[in-house]
């Protein structure tokens, strides 16, 4: 059973896509995407590059024109309404916002007088927010002569500077190193637990995937069904045998006949296996082990259902 919620929050759909295509020349971008995110919900879309992860996002956020289907976000028509679109979202995208002539803080008063803000609250979170990045004694340098990691900390900075009700999030830490990665995350977790923001992220990054409340697969611009990381995971199975070596195809359909399709990923292989696999796996690497270099036996993570998808293979 749900958790009742509480008085005064919004239960509605924060954004919801019916049957949303983009056609670009020959190539279906996006074909019929069906989603539905929960207001409030932090919502992961995971994908193969060129899947059509940015695609989505950017007709979501009013940037491109569906060429098929409906949207809504925040309630609101994506093609009729975009300026109530626009007012209700953040964006982190993957080419950054900033103007890199700018100083910091010219960058972040334009971004806050865009959505209305009064200066004196611009000014107050500017500061609150450079602080906490380690940006304040950058606020009157031009953007260029910041590191990557720091514009891309800004970068976030910019697109929640209006404490948006909904925030798109494109590969947003990418280039990032550990640190500056878990302190954006740290800084949007304490966002959303305050202002109950609903996040829609692209990541490459598994343990970013992993926070996420639902994780959905795009493959070549159809959706995979969608559901919490840990069921996708346990729906691949108990075990994965992983074996490595440079010769591997006897040994590979060896396997395939015991276990079903397996996935090679060059000199590796990979097989799902259940309890009762195991013993027979015993036996097979008594008799072929010595052809494979590597062989070893361990829980399956996101990562692999992130592999079997994207291959195209169904999770059972
Ligand atoms: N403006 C465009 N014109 C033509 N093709 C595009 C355009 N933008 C994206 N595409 C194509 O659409 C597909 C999906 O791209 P994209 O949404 O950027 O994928 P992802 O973000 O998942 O890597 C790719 O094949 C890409 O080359
Ligand atoms: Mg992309």
């Amino acid at each position: 059973m749900n958790a009742p919620r509480a008085a005064g929050v919004d239960t509605r759909a924060a954004i919801r896509a019916t049957g949303l295509r983009k056609r670009y020349a020959g190539l279906l971008a996006v074909d019929g995407l069906d989603i539905e995110i929960s207001s409030g919900e932090f919502f992961g879309l995971l994908g193969p590059n060129g899947s059509g992860k940015t695609t989505t996002l950017h007709m979501l956020a009013t940037l491109i024109r569906p060429s098929a289907g409906s949207a809504t976000v925040a309630g609101f028509d994506v093609v009729r309404e975009p300026v109530s679109v626009r007012a209700a979202i953040g964006l982190v995208f993957q080419e950054s916002a900033l103007d890199r002539t700018l100083s910091v803080a010219e960058n972040l008063r334009f971004a806050g007088l865009l959505h209305d803000l009064p200066l004196r609250v611009i000014g107050e979170r500017q500061r609150e927010l450079l602080e906490l990045f380690g940006l304040a004694d950058k606020r009157d340098q031009p953007v260029a002569t910041l590191s990557g990691g720091m514009r891309r900390a800004l970068d976030i900075v910019r697109g929640v500077l209006h404490e948006p009700r909904i925030l798109f999030l494109d590969e947003p830490t990418i280039g990032l190193d550990l640190p500056n990665r878990r302190r954006i995350w740290r800084f949007i977790e304490r966002l959303r637990a305050r202002t109950g923001m609903t996040v829609l992220l692209t990541t490459h990054y598994l343990e970013e995937a992993d926070g996420c409340d639902r994780v959905a697969f795009i493959r070549r611009g159809r959706l995979v069904e969608s559901g919490a990381p840990r069921t996708w995971v346990e729906r691949l199975g108990r075990h994965m045998l992983e074996v490595e070596g440079p010769d591997l195809d006897g040994l590979a359909a060896a396997l395939e006949a015991k276990l079903g399709a397996g996935l090679r990923e060059g000199d590796v292989a990979y097989f799902r296996c259940r309890d009762e696999d195991v013993a027979a796996i015993a036996r097979l690497q008594a008799e072929m082990g010595s052809r494979a270099s590597a062989w070893r036996i361990r829980r399956p993570n996101l990562n692999d259902v992130f592999l079997w998808v994207a291959d195209g293979k169904d999770l059972g």
